[in-house]
């Protein structure tokens, strides 16, 4: 791509989880944060001072010289709030796993997505070059514009559509949010019996270190894909006071069982 078209100077919208981090990360790699807008000023300021930007907390006052406008507000903001940019035809992204480009139709004729996979939270320190930024953009040059700022502050750039995007938005669900509160309900059980949870912690770490093959399911271990009923069964009468979990446990020994078989069958 020619030098002059690519992307220098940029607007952060938001001041929140991900606005912080990537922001943080973009003016690290060099990228110029000219401006931060959020609807906040505390929160604001405090990022706009951390990134050497200008501050606003009117939407209408963007900095028109951005060639990159970034939205990272709440899901259910993006739409209004990327209007009342009264952008024209400048480069206007949002961050949103599961909003579909088309959200942003009407507030810009170049727009895209820049949806980097990872949970962000301000107070937990990230390394942003290991998450996988996927990329949509209305046109291919507005895409390379972005695998370009993508490539910049990530190792991993993926290009997804909006029906893709959302469908990985989904599988995040089921491997980090999941997975999280299956460790929930271990800690929970193990407490009312007076063990600690720290027992657990090594089987945790190997489990989620499985994740680093492509079969995961062929490591998969335990009762259901053993076939083992009596230890099943076991389980569910000492969980047949603790309702909910009981019904997760046969409900996921089910599951295992079934894609045991269709694996099996194949
Ligand atoms: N956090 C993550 O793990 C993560 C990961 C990937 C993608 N994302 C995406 O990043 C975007 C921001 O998420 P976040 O987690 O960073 O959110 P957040 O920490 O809750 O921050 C929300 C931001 O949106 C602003 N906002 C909310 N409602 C608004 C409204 N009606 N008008 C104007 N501004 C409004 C807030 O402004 P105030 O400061 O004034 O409240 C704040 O700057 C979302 O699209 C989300 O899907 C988040």
């Amino acid at each position: 791509m020619p030098e002059r078209q690519k992307i220098q100077n940029v607007v952060i919208i938001g001041a929140g989880n991900l606005a912080t981090h990537l922001a943080l990360a973009l003016h690290r790699k060099g990228i110029n944060v000219i401006q931060v807008l959020n609807r906040s000023r505390q929160s604001g300021e405090r990022l706009a001072r951390r990134v050497k930007a200008g501050f606003n907390n009117d939407f209408r006052a963007a900095d028109f010289r951005a060639d990159l406008f970034i939205l990272a507000v709440s899901d259910s903001a993006i739409g209004e709030v990327a209007r009342s940019l009264h952008l024209k035809d400048q480069l206007l992204v949002h961050t949103s796993g599961s909003v579909d480009l088309a959200a942003l139709s009407g507030a810009s004729s170049n727009t895209g997505v820049f949806y980097p996979l990872q949970t962000f939270s301000k107070e937990k320190r990230i390394n942003f070059s290991n998450i996988p930024v996927c990329v949509e953009a209305n046109t291919k040059e507005n895409e390379e514009k972005l695998i370009q700022v993508a490539r910049l502050i990530s190792k991993k750039t993926q290009m997804l559509n909006s029906d893709q995007r959302k469908v990985l938005h989904m599988t995040a669900v089921f491997a980090g949010n999941f997975s999280s509160f299956m460790y929930t309900i271990a800690e929970d059980l193990l407490k009312k019996h007076d063990i600690p949870f720290n027992l657990l912690k090594p089987l945790i770490q190997q489990t989620a270190a499985t994740a680093r093959h492509e079969d995961v399911f062929s490591r998969q271990t335990g009762p259901a894909v053993r076939g083992d009923t009596r230890i099943m069964e076991e389980h569910l009468e000492m969980l047949a006071k603790h309702g909910v979990y009981m019904e997760i446990y046969d409900l996921i020994s089910k599951s295992i069982i079934k894609h045991k078989n269709r694996n099996d069958e194949l």
